[in-house]
């Protein structure tokens, strides 16, 4: 099977987590899509959708799914989203797609984080993956002498502004051995919005695409 063939596959095994009648968290990606079309099916069963990202919520929409705000929600029963990079705790690397400020915000609103993921993402460490954080422009050039001191190198993702109106800096170099420490430490430099370690707001549940089928890994 092929990466998308993987994809295809942890996004229709992420249906089983769907509880009927429930509202439902959506990421964004390719992998989120997979998700999206398999939700479509189902879609009378729900009671609708709380998505991460405008690309998200148009896809959604397109299949005729019920996006409803998340102010409106006070807890979903679970999140389902992809990943650039999971280790074996559950933790994770995310933002490749830009969207990491809205997925953390749906993320907080759920019981559980189901990752899907193909077995590409899955990593002893994490940080081989450009780390993305998301940052108010005017920060740029001392959060990139930041990244430096800490030993990464930090550049900013050119043509890129977010959902929020703000910019992505990809910042590769590091090891993060203590995600959850790395994680704290980041989001409380002035000028970030969110960090793209995924350790408060980790997985519970990774469904991972493999050769042989999914695997179901619990954090
Ligand atoms: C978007 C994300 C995505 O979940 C992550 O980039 C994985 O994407 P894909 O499923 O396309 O590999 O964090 O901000």
């Amino acid at each position: 099977m092929n990466q998308d063939e993987l994809k295809a596959l942890v996004g229709r095994a992420a249906i089983e987590y769907v509880t009927p009648g429930s509202i439902v968290g959506v990421g964004t990606g390719s992998t989120a899509n997979c998700f999206i079309d398999e939700l479509a099916k189902i879609k009378d069963r729900i009671a609708g959708a709380v998505s991460s990202s405008a690309k998200s919520t148009e896809r959604l929409r397109a299949h005729g799914i019920t996006v409803l705000d998340s102010a409106s929600v006070e807890r979903l029963p679970i999140y389902v989203d992809g990943a650039d990079e999971i280790d074996h705790r559950g933790h994770m690397i995310k933002g490749g797609g830009a969207a990491l400020t809205r997925e953390k915000i749906v993320a907080d609103l759920a019981d559980r984080f189901i990752c899907i993921a193909d077995e590409s993402k899955l990593v002893d460490v994490l940080g081989k993956f450009p780390l993305p954080v998301e940052i108010i422009p005017m920060a740029a050039a001392q959060l990139i002498r930041r990244f430096a001191a800490m030993g990464g190198t930090a550049r900013l993702r050119e043509g890129v502004v977010t959902d929020n109106g703000q910019a992505i800096l990809d910042v590769t170099g590091l090891s993060i051995t203590d995600p959850l420490a790395s994680e704290a430490e980041i989001n409380q430099w002035p000028g970030v919005v969110t960090v793209g370690i995924f350790a408060r707001h980790k997985a519970q549940v990774c469904l991972l695409g493999t050769s042989a089928g999914v695997k179901t890994l619990t954090f």
